[in-house]
């Protein structure tokens, strides 16, 4: 018998599994898991421009939908998936299977998914690159002190810290699952001595610093990720695909 609050793979009630997947230029990869596709999601591929970007996607979508039949124990195929109105996908439970939650970020050839019982959570990578609009952007998607805290750095300090800031705000967004360009700079962090952000307010509301946990991930190497919850953290398991 499986103890109590614990699900077949091995999650349990509170602990976080982390899986990254690489994303390959290799066309026998994704021929393998274009299968295991739903038509709906055959027809988004279908309309990426460049087969670079149809490519990912079909690899992405295909990776998370193995990852998450280890905890149904379902075919892979077989999963079904539902969207709230913007955009943040869930699973439709199978019959007597876990009430799994699962957030899914990818940059360039890196693709991350967090998963975990009953509470929701979001997760966000970027690949580290010079983003010479990355002060533009930060005017559009950045709270005022997140600003200011940019300006005030240079070089590769403004670029890691604006990265760190992205992952940790894109992430925050991801778990309450509204829409992304709208609230991101409703959500604020601050920098701490060494450019690591910390959750600072919501709209001006310092409260949901006491019930958020939002963390930066081991992501692989050139890359930047940060996962957030509102709800407890018991662990984080990181895994690969
Ligand atoms: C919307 C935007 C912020 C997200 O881009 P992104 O970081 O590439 O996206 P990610 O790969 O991390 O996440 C996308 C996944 O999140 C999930 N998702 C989509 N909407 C979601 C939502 N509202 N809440 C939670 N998850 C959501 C989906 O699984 C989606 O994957 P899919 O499109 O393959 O189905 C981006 O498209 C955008 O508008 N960028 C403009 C700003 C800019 O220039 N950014 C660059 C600086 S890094």
């Amino acid at each position: 018998m499986r103890p109590r609050g614990t699900d077949r793979a091995g999650l349990s009630v509170g602990e976080i599994h982390v899986w990254t997947a690489r994303l390959v230029d290799d066309p026998g990869v994704t021929a393998a898991l274009l299968p295991l596709l739903s038509r709906e999601e055959r027809a988004r591929s279908a309309q990426f421009a460049f087969e670079h970007d149809r490519t990912r996607f079909i690899q992405a979508h295909g990776r998370v939908r193995q990852i998450l039949c280890e905890y149904t124990k379902t075919g892979a195929a077989t999963l079904s998936f539902a969207r709230n109105r913007d955009g943040k996908p869930s699973l439709v439970s199978p019959a007597n299977g876990p009430a799994l939650q699962f957030s899914v970020s990818h940059s360039s050839d890196c693709c991350m998914v967090a998963v975990r019982l009953d509470q929701p959570i979001g997760i966000d990578v970027e690949r580290l690159r010079d983003l010479p609009r990355a002060i533009d952007i930060a005017q559009t998607y950045f709270a005022p002190a997140e600003r200011r805290a940019l300006n005030d750095l240079r070089g590769t300090a403004q670029r890691d810290a604006f990265f760190a800031l992205w992952t940790h705000k894109e992430a925050t967004v991801k778990a309450l699952g509204v829409s992304l360009a709208a609230n991101l700079a409703r959500v604020e962090f601050d920098l701490d001595q060494v450019g690591g952000p910390r959750l600072a307010a919501w709209d001006g509301d310092p409260a949901v610093a006491q019930s958020w946990s939002v963390l930066r991930l081991a992501a692989a190497p050139g890359y930047v990720a940060a996962l957030a919850t509102a709800h407890p953290i018991g662990s984080v398991v990181c895994k690969t695909q």
